[in-house]
């Protein structure tokens, strides 16, 4: 009967910009907010998509982080805006370095990303960061499709600023482990006259495509209910990934960056042959694929990045042979 129900809804096309009001109550329910704050998209990809044509003008900027997820660049060029890097510094902890933001905004800076948890480095932004970047002025874009996935000490998200236009992006892809379900939402926040005009000019946008199919959007609510218990299965795998990973380098010259959340661990590989032999070298000789620093714009090298997502078994044998493999390396 259910079926058949959602079948026949299925059928009328009723399309809402923002999404259809009952997907998007489900959002409100689980993000805590008002719904009339809420647009639904069909990717967080698809999110920053609709953001820069909303912000920037072509030959505009938005500040990216560095390290961090690598489509930034193509997502911004493809909508002719530069996408220029600030750093993340790491001294033990990834922190924002603030310096390379101030030398990064200029007259075309109309945004500033942040992902948190980040990808690969899985460190939240903390809340006093958050204080100092809301300070620059500038529309934040906060992506938090990693949040759920915490691996030690769970953290919550430090409360949006009040005095800024922030742009929040999650979806299905990460909570439900579906990116092919194609549901992600942004949710907009601050000052009121800014958060109205955004979001009505983000009406438009959607308007234009109305991508997000109304199956899926029927379905949200239900999938959301699915949710906690598929993101705490993924988290377990990870976390249990984590903790091989962390006894498999100890004592050896890998050393494990240790992620706060998220899919992947970074690791530093000790500096005797370039990156991009090491993990060539791990393919051809270990069988094992590991990501490349560079991939994700680490400052210096070598790096390899580890998904953690990994069946237990073969991740436990992967991390063994990445040892093996780094050790022998080492010893000529
Ligand atoms: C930080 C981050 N944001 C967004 C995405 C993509 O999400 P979506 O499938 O919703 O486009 C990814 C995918 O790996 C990601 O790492």
């Amino acid at each position: 009967m259910a079926l058949e129900r959602a079948q026949s809804a299925s059928r009328v096309y009723r399309p809402e910009a923002r999404g259809l009001r009952s997907a998007r109550e489900a959002v409100s329910e689980l993000t805590k907010s008002p719904v009339e704050d809420i647009v639904l998209t069909a990717s967080t990809s698809e999110a920053y998509s609709y953001l820069f044509k909303l912000l920037c003008d072509p030959g505009d900027s938005v500040l990216v982080p560095a390290p961090s997820y690598p489509l930034f660049e193509h997502l911004a060029e493809l909508e002719g805006v530069r996408a220029v890097p600030y750093r993340l510094a790491y001294d033990g902890a990834w922190h924002v370095d603030l310096g390379s933001v101030r030398a990064a905004v200029d007259a075309r800076t109309r945004a500033l990303v942040l992902v948190s948890p980040n990808n690969p480095t899985g460190h939240y932004t903390r809340e006093a960061e958050l204080a100092e970047l809301a300070r620059f002025g500038l529309p934040l874009i906060s992506d938090e499709v990693f949040a759920p996935f915490w691996l030690g000490k769970p953290r919550p998200l430090p409360p949006r600023p009040a005095d800024c236009l922030m742009f929040t992006l999650d979806g299905l892809s990460k909570r439900a482990g579906s990116p092919q379900l194609k549901l992600g939402w942004m949710l907009v926040s601050g000052p009121e006259g800014a958060r109205r005009e955004a979001l009505s000019r983000l009406e438009l946008i959607a308007d234009t495509f109305l991508s997000v199919s109304t199956p899926v959007q029927q379905a949200l609510p239900q999938l959301l209910e699915l949710c906690p218990e598929i993101t705490e299965h993924i988290a377990r795998r990870c976390r249990e990934n984590l903790a091989a990973l962390s006894q498999a380098v100890r004592g050896s010259a890998v050393t494990l960056l240790t992620p706060e959340a998220g899919w992947s661990a970074p690791l530093h590989l000790p500096r005797v042959v370039s990156e991009e032999e090491l993990v060539l070298g791990l393919l051809r000789d270990a069988s094992v694929l590991v990501q490349p620093g560079w991939f994700y714009d680490f400052e210096d090298e070598p790096y390899a990045i580890v998904s953690l997502l990994g069946e237990p078994r073969a991740f436990h044998e992967g991390v063994a042979r990445l040892v093996t493999h780094v050790t022998r390396v080492v010893d000529g």
